[in-house]
C-alpha cells in the first residue's frame, strides 16, 4: 500500500529537521544504505528507557569508547560496567545490560536477533525496546510506541479513550503509519515531532508538518491528549 499522507509528510519534514545524535544514522546517510550498528541502537535505546538525550549522550559516547562492540562488554567486569552507569540511576537496567551482552554472545554468535520475538527473549528487552531496535538498526516494520510517540498519535486522531486503554488503538494507528521502506526514520521522525513541536504543553501546532491532516490541530485542546486514567 502506498504511505499516508502523514507518513510522507512527516518523513519529508524529519530529512530537513531531524535532531543528531551519535547513536543515529542521518537520513541521507541511510538513503546511501548505511546502517546504525546494532550494538549502538540497543545501547542507546536501554540508556534511554528512563533518562533524556541530553543526560545519555555522554553515557553513550564513554561506553561505546570503552567498549566497542558487544563482545568487549560481555567480557568487561561487571564492577566496571556498574560504575561507569553510575549517574544514569535504575542500575536494574546495566545488570541486564551485561547479561543481554553475554547471552549475545553465547547464544547468538554475537549478532543481535533482528527480529521482535527473539529480541524480546533477551535480559532488558521489552516490548518498545524490541521494536525500536528491529525497526531503527534492521529496518523492520515494527510499531515503536513510546510516551513521545502516544502522545501525537492520540493527537492526531483525537483519541477519546483514556490511558491505559488508549494504547491499543494508538498502537494500531502507529502499525498502519509506519512505512515498509523507512520505518527506523519514522519511528524516530515520531520522537523529534514529540520533542520539538508535539510537546506536552503549548504544542507548536503552527509549525507543524502534519497539522492539515490532524484532529486538533485548530482547537485549543491539544494538551488534553492523550486523554488521562480517570481518577
Ligand atoms: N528516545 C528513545 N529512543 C530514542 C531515539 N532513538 N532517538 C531519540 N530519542 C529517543
Amino acid at each position: 500500500m502506498a504511505n499516508s499522507n502523514i507518513t510522507v509528510a512527516l518523513l519529508q519534514w524529519y530529512d530537513a529537521n531531524h535532531r543528531i545524535f551519535p547513536w543515529r544514522v542521518s537520513p541521507a546517510d541511510r538513503a546511501r544504505g548505511v546502517a546504525p550498528l546494532p550494538y549502538h541502537v540497543w545501547l542507546s535505546e536501554i540508556m534511554l528507557q528512563q533518562t533524556t538525550v541530553q543526560a545519555v549522550r555522554p553515557y553513550f559516547l564513554a561506553f561505546v569508547e570503552r567498549w566497542p562492540d558487544v563482545h568487549a562488554l560481555a567480557a568487561a567486569d561487571n564492577e566496571d560496567v556498574m560504575k561507569a552507569w553510575a549517574g544514569l540511576g535504575y542500575y536494574s537496567r546495566a545488570r541486564n545490560l551485561k547479561k543481554c551482552a553475554e547471552q549475545i554472545v553465547s547464544d547468538h554468535n554475537g549478532y543481535f536477533p533482528d527480529n521482535v520475538a527473539d529480541l524480546k527473549a533477551l535480559p532488558g528487552i521489552g516490548d518498545y525496546t524490541a521494536a525500536a531496535i528491529a525497526a531503527i538498526a534492521f529496518n523492520r516494520p515494527a510499531a515503536v510506541v513510546d510516551g513521545n510517540i502516544e502522545r501525537v498519535v492520540a493527537r492526531l486522531f483525537a483519541i477519546s479513550t483514556p490511558l491505559p486503554a488508549a494504547k491499543a488503538p494508538i498502537r494500531e494507528q502507529m502499525s498502519r503509519l509506519t512505512p515498509q521502506d523507512r520505518p527506523g526514520d519514522f519511528a524516530q521522525a515520531m520522537m523529534d515531532l514529540g520533542a520539538i513541536i508535539c510537546t506536552p504543553k503549548r504544542p507548536a501546532c503552527g509549525l507543524c508538518p502534519l497539522n492539515a491532516d490532524c484532529a486538533v490541530a485548530g482547537r485549543d485542546d491539544a494538551e488534553a491528549f492523550p486523554v488521562k486514567p480517570a481518577k
